[in-house]
């Protein structure tokens, strides 16, 4: 069964996380993967997760299974803090998943079974998984117009020529904020004027939100996502708490799907459950029980959100001082987008060769696109990250 078996390429953000991990420099720099780093270059456990997780440990008394969707708590409580009031919770089925991946891959596994011939419309670029998981389903991809490397902020008319070009019940794939891998967002105009287009079309949108609170704040980076949450029948959202929570490997994660109303809404649900039964049964409980516990207790809450607003000034403050530093390198404003993008990632312009001199040269490891995790900076490193992208690309 397996002699002739080759294994598929691994994609290049996990490529690049086995170089690292294999690099013997110790003063290698790690601007890969989308995990963030403090000023002292740690990936801290929150202090609200290490409360929620003693106030578990002490009060929980069984182990057993929960339930196909997750506990309905977490899920509700997950449910809020994303749409607040705009949809009536009986319009919008629910279930946790294993991380945001798992629950991109419920979405995609709903969409496929409502509709096996409607084509996914994805941004270009987008996070290598999307078409990955996409292909792995074998749905029809298709990629729309987005980001424009020459202003390194939107293409508003290239996406709106060809988002208008999507079929009623194809899939348009939005990122929340933070864009994986340009950091370059949707401004609320373009919120609106999306929400026209699909309207327009009947295409459903399906928002992958992987940072919430890691732009603006927990509602600023919801605004777009509830705009077209209350503006159109329905839509599709793929919820992690990897990164706003810290809780990567506990793997914790919501898909929802804001529907028309209590009947169909309960047909999905139905059939979100069934999907997880297929795929893994129940969901991890951990995680989500961490979330429920800090969403749920008034002083943890704040606590989070406290340290939430922490990490998201670390990384502005990251990008203003990389641009800084550039702008003292090169004696140009070049790379000044880095400070008007949001969230972990941006888009330096680097081209594979540049890449690799950065890796090779310098130790510093960014994706094989020239995708950066500013996160990963810290005060120490940046002055040299800026004097090697001036270096490999000046
Ligand atoms: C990333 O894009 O680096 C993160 O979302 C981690 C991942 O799973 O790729």
């Amino acid at each position: 069964m397996f002699d002739d078996l080759t294994a598929p390429e691994a994609d290049k953000i996990l490529r690049l996380m086995a170089m690292f991990a294999a690099d013997g420099r110790v003063d290698k720099v790690d601007l890969g993967v989308g995990v963030y780093r403090d000023p002292a270059g740690h990936t801290p456990i929150m202090a609200a997760v290490r409360r929620a997780e003693a106030a578990i440990a002490a009060e929980q008394v069984t182990k057993s299974y929960v339930g196909l969707s997750g506990d309905p708590a977490f899920c509700s409580a997950l449910r809020d803090l994303i749409l607040g009031d705009v949809v009536a919770p009986e319009r919008v089925a629910l279930c946790a998943t294993p991380g945001g991946t798992g629950a991109v891959r419920q979405a995609l596994e709903l969409a496929r079974h409502v509709s096996p011939d409607a084509a996914v419309w994805m941004p270009t670029p987008t996070w290598p998984n999307h078409p990955s998981m996409v292909g792995h389903l074998g749905q029809t991809a298709n990629s729309y117009r987005y980001y424009d490397e020459a202003t390194g902020g939107l293409d508003r008319e290239g996406m709106l020529a060809d988002l208008a070009q999507a079929k009623a019940g194809d899939v348009v794939l939005l990122h929340a904020c933070c864009h994986n891998p340009t950091g370059a967002d949707l401004r609320m105009e373009d919120w609106r004027t999306v929400g026209d287009v699909l309207d327009a079309t009947g295409a459903v949108p399906f928002i992958d939100m992987a940072y919430l609170g890691f732009a603006e704040g927990l509602t600023e980076d919801a605004t777009g996502t509830r705009h077209l949450a209350a503006r159109l029948p329905e839509v599709l959202i793929a919820a992690s708490c990897s990164k706003n929570f810290g809780l990567y490997r506990e793997r914790v994660g919501l898909c929802l799907a804001v529907t028309s109303g209590p009947g169909p809404r309960a047909a999905v649900a139905g059939t979100m459950a069934h999907l997880n039964r297929q795929t893994f049964a129940f969901p991890p409980d951990h995680g989500a029980r961490v979330v429920q516990t800090i969403l749920g207790d008034a002083e943890l809450r704040q606590m989070w959100e406290a340290e939430l607003t922490g990490m998201r000034e670390t990384m502005n403050a990251n990008r203003a001082a990389l641009a800084d530093a550039l702008r003292a390198e090169t004696g140009s404003d070049r790379f000044g987008f880095l400070g008007a993008h949001r969230g972990m990632f941006s888009l330096i312009g680097a081209d594979p060769a540049q890449v690799d001199r950065l890796r090779e040269d310098h130790g510093i490891y960014v994706v094989g696109d020239g995708r950066m995790n500013v996160a990963g900076l810290t005060p120490d490193t940046i002055p040299r990250v800026a004097r090697a992208i001036a270096d490999v690309m000046g």
